[in-house]
Protein backbone atom coordinates (compact mmCIF):
# COMPACT_ATOMS: atom_id res chain seq x y z
CA UNK A 1 0.00 0.00 0.00
CA UNK A 2 1.63 3.38 -0.89
CA UNK A 3 1.88 5.68 2.34
CA UNK A 4 0.83 9.35 0.87
CA UNK A 5 2.08 12.23 3.02
CA UNK A 6 2.53 16.31 3.00
CA UNK A 7 5.55 17.74 3.99
CA UNK A 8 5.04 21.25 4.58
CA UNK A 9 7.71 24.00 4.82
CA UNK A 10 10.50 24.99 2.32
CA UNK A 11 13.78 25.67 4.97
CA UNK A 12 16.46 23.47 5.87
CA UNK A 13 14.33 21.04 7.86
CA UNK A 14 11.09 20.45 4.80
CA UNK A 15 14.39 20.11 2.52
CA UNK A 16 15.93 17.11 4.91
CA UNK A 17 12.30 15.83 5.20
CA UNK A 18 11.53 15.67 1.75
CA UNK A 19 14.72 14.52 0.72
CA UNK A 20 14.06 10.79 3.24
CA UNK A 21 10.50 10.83 2.57
CA UNK A 22 11.00 10.60 -1.18
CA UNK A 23 13.23 8.15 -1.17
CA UNK A 24 11.50 5.19 0.46
CA UNK A 25 9.59 3.08 -1.33
CA UNK A 26 6.03 2.60 -1.99
CA UNK A 27 5.06 6.49 -1.27
CA UNK A 28 3.33 9.41 -2.40
CA UNK A 29 5.44 12.49 -0.89
CA UNK A 30 3.69 16.29 -1.40
CA UNK A 31 5.25 19.65 -0.38
CA UNK A 32 3.33 22.16 0.49
CA UNK A 33 5.08 25.30 0.69
CA UNK A 34 2.57 28.37 1.29
CA UNK A 35 5.17 30.88 2.01
CA UNK A 36 5.98 33.60 -0.88
CA UNK A 37 6.81 32.18 -3.95
CA UNK A 38 8.68 29.30 -2.47
CA UNK A 39 6.46 26.55 -4.07
CA UNK A 40 7.22 28.10 -7.61
CA UNK A 41 10.89 28.62 -7.53
CA UNK A 42 11.42 25.30 -5.86
CA UNK A 43 9.42 23.35 -8.64
CA UNK A 44 11.58 25.19 -11.11
CA UNK A 45 14.76 24.88 -9.72
CA UNK A 46 14.63 21.35 -9.12
CA UNK A 47 13.18 20.18 -12.48
CA UNK A 48 12.93 16.83 -13.41
CA UNK A 49 16.25 16.37 -10.87
CA UNK A 50 16.11 14.31 -7.63
CA UNK A 51 16.88 16.41 -4.14
CA UNK A 52 20.23 15.73 -3.01
CA UNK A 53 21.15 14.85 0.90
CA UNK A 54 24.28 14.53 2.17
CA UNK A 55 24.37 13.09 5.12
CA UNK A 56 27.10 13.03 7.33
CA UNK A 57 28.04 10.40 9.89
CA UNK A 58 30.09 10.75 13.51
CA UNK A 59 33.10 8.89 11.78
CA UNK A 60 33.53 11.41 9.13
CA UNK A 61 31.90 9.30 6.56
CA UNK A 62 29.22 10.68 4.67
CA UNK A 63 25.92 9.11 2.10
CA UNK A 64 24.24 10.50 -0.51
CA UNK A 65 20.23 9.92 -0.41
CA UNK A 66 18.14 10.97 -3.32
CA UNK A 67 14.39 11.46 -3.14
CA UNK A 68 11.85 13.19 -5.43
CA UNK A 69 8.71 14.24 -4.26
CA UNK A 70 5.57 14.03 -6.86
CA UNK A 71 4.57 17.70 -6.16
CA UNK A 72 5.76 21.08 -4.69
CA UNK A 73 2.66 23.04 -4.04
CA UNK A 74 1.47 26.01 -2.34
CA UNK A 75 -2.30 24.64 -2.82
CA UNK A 76 -3.28 22.81 -0.12
CA UNK A 77 -6.36 21.29 -2.35
CA UNK A 78 -3.73 19.50 -4.26
CA UNK A 79 -1.75 18.36 -1.57
CA UNK A 80 -3.87 17.22 1.28
CA UNK A 81 -6.61 15.65 -0.03
CA UNK A 82 -5.69 11.10 -0.01
CA UNK A 83 -2.84 11.82 2.47
CA UNK A 84 -2.67 9.50 6.04
CA UNK A 85 0.47 11.95 7.47
CA UNK A 86 0.96 15.99 6.85
CA UNK A 87 4.71 16.67 8.80
CA UNK A 88 4.81 20.63 9.91
CA UNK A 89 8.86 20.89 9.13
CA UNK A 90 8.96 24.92 9.86
CA UNK A 91 9.60 27.26 12.68
CA UNK A 92 6.91 27.81 14.92
CA UNK A 93 5.75 31.26 14.00
CA UNK A 94 5.02 29.30 10.71
CA UNK A 95 2.58 26.68 11.84
CA UNK A 96 -0.24 28.62 11.85
CA UNK A 97 -0.63 29.50 8.43
CA UNK A 98 0.01 26.06 7.97
CA UNK A 99 -2.75 24.74 10.47
CA UNK A 100 -5.37 27.08 8.45
CA UNK A 101 -4.40 25.84 4.63
CA UNK A 102 -4.94 22.65 5.73
CA UNK A 103 -8.03 22.91 7.61
CA UNK A 104 -10.67 22.81 4.85
CA UNK A 105 -9.34 19.26 3.33
CA UNK A 106 -8.70 17.53 6.43
CA UNK A 107 -10.51 14.08 7.31
CA UNK A 108 -10.37 11.61 10.89
CA UNK A 109 -7.41 9.29 11.04
CA UNK A 110 -4.95 11.56 9.51
CA UNK A 111 -1.50 11.68 11.66
CA UNK A 112 -0.82 15.73 11.72
CA UNK A 113 3.19 15.97 12.78
CA UNK A 114 4.86 19.40 14.46
CA UNK A 115 8.61 18.62 13.34
CA UNK A 116 9.40 20.04 15.92
CA UNK A 117 6.29 21.14 17.92
CA UNK A 118 7.67 23.76 20.48
CA UNK A 119 5.49 24.92 23.39
CA UNK A 120 1.91 25.46 22.71
CA UNK A 121 2.07 23.51 19.40
CA UNK A 122 -1.01 21.31 20.99
CA UNK A 123 -3.06 24.60 22.39
CA UNK A 124 -3.15 25.86 18.68
CA UNK A 125 -3.51 22.49 16.78
CA UNK A 126 -6.43 21.93 18.56
CA UNK A 127 -7.81 25.93 18.28
CA UNK A 128 -7.48 26.08 14.92
CA UNK A 129 -8.70 22.79 14.26
CA UNK A 130 -11.35 22.46 16.39
CA UNK A 131 -13.49 20.20 14.79
CA UNK A 132 -11.11 18.00 13.54
CA UNK A 133 -8.46 17.50 15.70
CA UNK A 134 -10.17 14.87 18.01
CA UNK A 135 -10.66 12.60 15.36
CA UNK A 136 -6.76 12.96 13.95
CA UNK A 137 -3.97 12.05 15.32
CA UNK A 138 -1.98 14.62 16.65
CA UNK A 139 2.64 14.02 17.23
CA UNK A 140 4.35 16.54 18.33
CA UNK A 141 8.63 16.60 18.52
CA UNK A 142 10.53 18.32 20.77
CA UNK A 143 13.09 18.93 18.34
CA UNK A 144 14.43 18.76 14.97
CA UNK A 145 16.19 15.23 13.89
CA UNK A 146 18.70 16.52 12.88
CA UNK A 147 21.23 19.55 12.01
CA UNK A 148 20.81 20.72 8.41
CA UNK A 149 21.59 23.31 6.33
CA UNK A 150 20.48 24.18 2.68
CA UNK A 151 23.42 24.21 0.19
CA UNK A 152 21.45 25.00 -2.65
CA UNK A 153 17.73 25.90 -2.66
CA UNK A 154 15.62 23.19 -3.79
CA UNK A 155 18.30 21.21 -4.90
CA UNK A 156 21.05 20.46 -1.76
CA UNK A 157 20.88 20.14 1.66
CA UNK A 158 23.39 18.94 4.03
CA UNK A 159 22.86 16.66 7.22
CA UNK A 160 25.15 17.85 9.40
CA UNK A 161 24.25 15.02 12.08
CA UNK A 162 21.13 13.17 13.11
CA UNK A 163 19.84 12.66 16.60
CA UNK A 164 19.59 8.81 17.86
CA UNK A 165 16.65 9.18 20.05
CA UNK A 166 14.16 11.89 19.63
CA UNK A 167 10.96 12.32 22.11
CA UNK A 168 7.42 13.10 21.10
CA UNK A 169 4.18 13.55 22.25
CA UNK A 170 1.02 11.61 20.85
CA UNK A 171 -2.51 12.64 20.63
CA UNK A 172 -4.71 9.84 19.37
CA UNK A 173 -7.87 10.85 20.19
CA UNK A 174 -10.70 9.16 19.04
CA UNK A 175 -8.59 8.76 15.51
CA UNK A 176 -8.39 5.04 14.48
CA UNK A 177 -4.64 5.10 13.42
CA UNK A 178 -4.17 1.30 15.04
CA UNK A 179 -1.71 -0.03 17.75
CA UNK A 180 1.10 2.45 16.51
CA UNK A 181 0.75 5.08 15.41
CA UNK A 182 4.12 6.21 14.95
CA UNK A 183 4.82 3.59 12.25
CA UNK A 184 4.48 5.58 9.26
CA UNK A 185 6.65 8.85 10.33
CA UNK A 186 9.43 6.28 11.58
CA UNK A 187 9.48 4.51 8.80
CA UNK A 188 9.29 8.05 6.69
CA UNK A 189 12.38 9.30 8.69
CA UNK A 190 14.37 5.72 8.75
CA UNK A 191 16.09 4.00 11.32
CA UNK A 192 16.91 7.09 13.42
CA UNK A 193 16.39 9.08 15.25
CA UNK A 194 13.89 6.62 16.95
CA UNK A 195 10.89 8.45 18.64
CA UNK A 196 10.08 8.04 21.88
CA UNK A 197 7.11 8.74 23.40
CA UNK A 198 6.23 10.89 26.50
CA UNK A 199 3.55 10.52 28.76
CA UNK A 200 1.97 13.43 27.78
CA UNK A 201 2.15 17.00 26.11
CA UNK A 202 3.20 18.77 29.31
CA UNK A 203 5.83 16.64 29.87
CA UNK A 204 8.20 17.91 27.45
CA UNK A 205 6.14 21.72 27.65
CA UNK A 206 8.01 21.57 31.11
CA UNK A 207 11.26 20.38 30.13
CA UNK A 208 11.47 22.55 27.28
CA UNK A 209 14.87 24.07 26.16
CA UNK A 210 13.67 27.53 25.16
CA UNK A 211 14.09 28.56 28.72
CA UNK A 212 17.44 29.03 27.98
CA UNK A 213 17.98 31.90 25.58
CA UNK A 214 16.40 34.74 26.71
CA UNK A 215 18.16 34.69 30.08
CA UNK A 216 20.78 34.52 28.24
CA UNK A 217 19.99 37.93 26.41
CA UNK A 218 19.20 39.30 29.96
CA UNK A 219 22.29 38.42 31.44
CA UNK A 220 24.21 40.37 28.69
CA UNK A 221 22.18 43.12 27.56
CA UNK A 222 20.20 44.37 30.10
CA UNK A 223 22.35 47.01 31.34
CA UNK A 224 23.88 47.32 28.05
CA UNK A 225 24.68 51.18 27.57
CA UNK A 226 23.00 51.16 23.87
CA UNK A 227 27.02 51.46 22.19
CA UNK A 228 27.81 49.32 19.17
CA UNK A 229 30.78 47.01 20.19
CA UNK A 230 33.85 46.15 18.63
CA UNK A 231 33.60 42.18 18.18
CA UNK A 232 30.29 40.00 19.17
CA UNK A 233 30.21 38.64 22.16
CA UNK A 234 30.53 34.70 23.41
CA UNK A 235 27.08 33.53 23.87
CA UNK A 236 27.66 30.60 25.85
CA UNK A 237 31.48 30.90 26.98
CA UNK A 238 30.81 34.85 28.19
CA UNK A 239 27.40 33.55 29.95
CA UNK A 240 27.30 35.35 32.99
CA UNK A 241 26.60 34.54 36.86
CA UNK A 242 22.87 36.29 36.95
CA UNK A 243 21.56 34.65 33.90
CA UNK A 244 22.68 31.09 35.15
CA UNK A 245 20.73 31.70 37.95
CA UNK A 246 17.90 33.02 36.40
CA UNK A 247 18.10 29.90 34.08
CA UNK A 248 17.73 28.05 37.14
CA UNK A 249 15.23 29.70 38.88
CA UNK A 250 12.82 29.38 35.43
CA UNK A 251 13.36 25.79 35.79
CA UNK A 252 12.57 25.32 39.51
CA UNK A 253 9.71 27.12 38.65
CA UNK A 254 8.38 24.67 36.22
CA UNK A 255 9.44 22.08 38.46
CA UNK A 256 6.98 23.76 40.58
CA UNK A 257 4.18 23.91 37.99
CA UNK A 258 4.84 20.07 37.37
CA UNK A 259 4.41 19.49 41.18
CA UNK A 260 1.06 21.33 41.53
CA UNK A 261 -0.65 20.15 37.87
CA UNK A 262 0.13 16.64 40.05
CA UNK A 263 -0.69 17.38 42.58
CA UNK A 264 -4.15 18.34 41.32
CA UNK A 265 -4.79 15.98 38.94
CA UNK A 266 -3.00 12.81 40.01
CA UNK A 267 -3.71 10.47 36.21
CA UNK A 268 -1.35 12.98 34.79
CA UNK A 269 2.57 11.97 35.36
CA UNK A 270 5.18 14.18 35.48
CA UNK A 271 7.87 12.66 37.43
CA UNK A 272 9.75 13.10 33.61
CA UNK A 273 9.94 17.00 34.60
CA UNK A 274 13.79 17.51 35.76
CA UNK A 275 16.11 20.28 36.16
CA UNK A 276 17.66 21.92 33.40
CA UNK A 277 21.26 21.24 35.12
CA UNK A 278 20.33 17.34 35.90
CA UNK A 279 19.51 16.97 31.94
CA UNK A 280 22.65 19.49 30.76
CA UNK A 281 24.94 17.09 32.55
CA UNK A 282 23.31 14.15 31.35
CA UNK A 283 23.44 15.15 27.54
CA UNK A 284 26.84 16.87 27.49
CA UNK A 285 28.71 14.53 29.77
CA UNK A 286 31.82 14.30 27.97
CA UNK A 287 31.83 17.83 26.50
CA UNK A 288 30.99 19.36 29.57
CA UNK A 289 34.78 20.24 31.12
CA UNK A 290 33.52 21.68 34.57
CA UNK A 291 30.38 20.67 36.13
CA UNK A 292 30.06 22.03 39.44
CA UNK A 293 27.37 24.31 38.58
CA UNK A 294 25.09 25.76 35.55
CA UNK A 295 27.11 28.63 35.31
CA UNK A 296 30.56 26.70 34.71
CA UNK A 297 28.72 23.82 32.75
CA UNK A 298 27.34 26.22 30.45
CA UNK A 299 30.89 27.85 30.12
CA UNK A 300 32.55 25.01 29.75
CA UNK A 301 30.89 22.84 26.97
CA UNK A 302 32.77 22.33 24.10
CA UNK A 303 29.46 21.69 22.32
CA UNK A 304 29.28 25.26 22.59
CA UNK A 305 32.67 26.59 21.88
CA UNK A 306 32.75 29.95 20.04
CA UNK A 307 29.05 30.22 19.52
CA UNK A 308 28.25 34.35 19.29
CA UNK A 309 25.66 36.40 20.10
CA UNK A 310 22.99 36.92 17.54
CA UNK A 311 24.59 40.44 16.31
CA UNK A 312 23.83 42.92 13.03
CA UNK A 313 26.45 45.07 11.95
CA UNK A 314 26.77 49.10 11.43
CA UNK A 315 27.33 50.54 8.59
CA UNK A 316 31.27 51.30 10.21
CA UNK A 317 31.91 47.67 11.40
CA UNK A 318 30.95 47.52 14.51
CA UNK A 319 28.31 45.28 15.93
CA UNK A 320 24.54 45.43 17.81
CA UNK A 321 22.57 43.04 19.21
CA UNK A 322 19.92 41.43 17.36
CA UNK A 323 16.49 41.30 18.94
CA UNK A 324 14.71 40.01 16.27
CA UNK A 325 16.87 36.61 16.05
CA UNK A 326 14.76 33.81 17.00
CA UNK A 327 16.33 33.48 20.34
CA UNK A 328 13.75 36.06 21.11
CA UNK A 329 11.66 36.67 18.55
CA UNK A 330 11.02 32.61 18.83
CA UNK A 331 11.68 31.57 22.31
CA UNK A 332 9.45 34.08 23.71
CA UNK A 333 5.95 33.88 22.24
CA UNK A 334 6.50 30.26 21.56
CA UNK A 335 8.41 29.91 25.02
CA UNK A 336 8.19 31.69 27.73
CA UNK A 337 4.93 32.92 27.24
CA UNK A 338 3.40 29.36 26.87
CA UNK A 339 4.82 28.03 30.15
CA UNK A 340 3.66 31.30 32.17
CA UNK A 341 0.81 30.19 30.80
CA UNK A 342 0.65 26.94 31.95
CA UNK A 343 2.16 28.14 36.00
CA UNK A 344 -0.60 30.71 35.60
CA UNK A 345 -3.36 28.25 35.11
CA UNK A 346 -2.03 25.55 37.61
CA UNK A 347 -2.25 28.72 40.19
CA UNK A 348 2.25 28.80 40.63
CA UNK A 349 3.80 31.91 40.68
CA UNK A 350 6.69 33.08 38.63
CA UNK A 351 9.15 35.76 39.92
CA UNK A 352 11.74 34.65 37.96
CA UNK A 353 10.22 33.70 34.34
CA UNK A 354 8.74 37.20 34.67
CA UNK A 355 11.24 39.28 35.77
CA UNK A 356 12.92 38.10 32.38
CA UNK A 357 9.84 38.00 30.16
CA UNK A 358 9.47 41.57 31.35
CA UNK A 359 12.95 42.57 29.68
CA UNK A 360 12.38 40.66 27.19
CA UNK A 361 9.07 41.40 25.92
CA UNK A 362 9.95 45.16 26.01
CA UNK A 363 13.29 44.22 23.90
CA UNK A 364 10.92 43.05 21.04
CA UNK A 365 8.07 45.70 21.68
CA UNK A 366 5.60 43.69 22.93
CA UNK A 367 3.32 43.08 25.95
CA UNK A 368 2.58 39.42 27.04
CA UNK A 369 2.60 39.94 30.83
CA UNK A 370 1.39 43.53 32.91
CA UNK A 371 2.74 43.11 36.32
CA UNK A 372 2.56 39.06 37.03
CA UNK A 373 -0.35 38.28 35.29
CA UNK A 374 -0.39 37.05 31.74
CA UNK A 375 -3.17 39.48 30.48
CA UNK A 376 -0.96 42.22 27.62
CA UNK A 377 -2.33 42.80 24.57
CA UNK A 378 0.08 40.90 22.55
CA UNK A 379 -0.99 37.41 24.47
CA UNK A 380 -3.12 37.50 21.38
CA UNK A 381 -0.79 36.45 18.68
CA UNK A 382 1.34 33.97 21.07
CA UNK A 383 0.91 30.24 21.69
CA UNK A 384 -0.11 30.84 25.16
CA UNK A 385 -3.38 28.16 26.54
CA UNK A 386 -5.04 31.73 27.44
CA UNK A 387 -5.04 33.10 24.00
CA UNK A 388 -7.14 29.98 23.09
CA UNK A 389 -9.52 30.01 25.90
CA UNK A 390 -7.99 27.52 28.06
CA UNK A 391 -8.94 28.43 31.84
CA UNK A 392 -8.62 25.55 34.19
CA UNK A 393 -6.53 22.24 34.36
CA UNK A 394 -9.40 20.51 33.70
CA UNK A 395 -9.43 22.57 30.16
CA UNK A 396 -6.57 20.41 29.19
CA UNK A 397 -8.00 17.29 29.46
CA UNK A 398 -9.00 16.68 25.86
CA UNK A 399 -4.91 17.43 25.42
CA UNK A 400 -4.28 14.80 27.99
P1 LIG B 1 14.35 27.76 8.37
O1 LIG B 1 14.90 29.02 8.90
O2 LIG B 1 15.12 27.06 7.31
O3 LIG B 1 12.86 28.03 7.86
C1 LIG B 1 12.70 28.93 6.87
C2 LIG B 1 11.46 28.57 6.13
O4 LIG B 1 10.31 28.88 6.92
C3 LIG B 1 11.28 29.35 4.86
O5 LIG B 1 12.02 28.74 3.82
C4 LIG B 1 9.80 29.27 4.66
O6 LIG B 1 9.43 28.05 4.04
C5 LIG B 1 9.25 29.27 6.07
N1 LIG B 1 8.78 30.61 6.40
C6 LIG B 1 9.53 31.69 6.69
N2 LIG B 1 8.75 32.76 6.93
C7 LIG B 1 7.47 32.32 6.81
C8 LIG B 1 6.21 32.95 6.93
N3 LIG B 1 6.12 34.23 7.26
N4 LIG B 1 5.11 32.19 6.72
C9 LIG B 1 5.22 30.89 6.41
N5 LIG B 1 6.38 30.25 6.27
C10 LIG B 1 7.49 30.95 6.46
O7 LIG B 1 14.09 26.79 9.60
P2 LIG B 1 14.65 25.32 9.78
O8 LIG B 1 16.12 25.37 9.90
O9 LIG B 1 14.03 24.44 8.79
O10 LIG B 1 14.11 24.96 11.23
C11 LIG B 1 12.80 24.54 11.48
C12 LIG B 1 12.64 24.43 12.99
O11 LIG B 1 13.60 23.52 13.52
C13 LIG B 1 12.87 25.75 13.73
O12 LIG B 1 11.98 25.82 14.80
C14 LIG B 1 14.30 25.64 14.21
O13 LIG B 1 14.53 26.41 15.37
C15 LIG B 1 14.39 24.15 14.51
N6 LIG B 1 15.75 23.64 14.45
C16 LIG B 1 16.51 23.75 13.30
C17 LIG B 1 17.76 23.20 13.25
C18 LIG B 1 18.58 23.20 12.01
O14 LIG B 1 19.71 22.68 12.02
N7 LIG B 1 18.12 23.73 10.90
C19 LIG B 1 18.35 22.50 14.42
C20 LIG B 1 17.47 22.44 15.56
C21 LIG B 1 16.23 22.99 15.54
Amino acid sequence: ETLTAVICGGGNAAHVMTGLASSRENVDIRVLDVFSDEAERWTKTLGADPLVLTVNHPDGSHDEVRGKPNIITNDASKAVPGASVIIFAVPAFAHESYFEAIKPYLKPNITIVGMPGQPGFEFQCFSILRDIAPECCVVAFEGLPWAARISEFGRAVTVLSTKDFLGCVVIKGKSNVGPDPLKPVQYLLGPHPVAQIYQNFLEPTLNTKSIMHPPIMYGTWHEWDGQPLDSKPLFYQGLTAEAADLMSGMSDELIATAKEISRKKPDVNLDGVGHLFDWFKLVYKDEIKDKSSLLTALRTNSAYNGLLHPMKETADGKFLPDFTYRYMTEDVPFGLVVLKGISEIAGVATPVTDKVLAWSQKMIGKEYIVGDKLCGKDVATSRAPQRYGYKTLDDFDILL
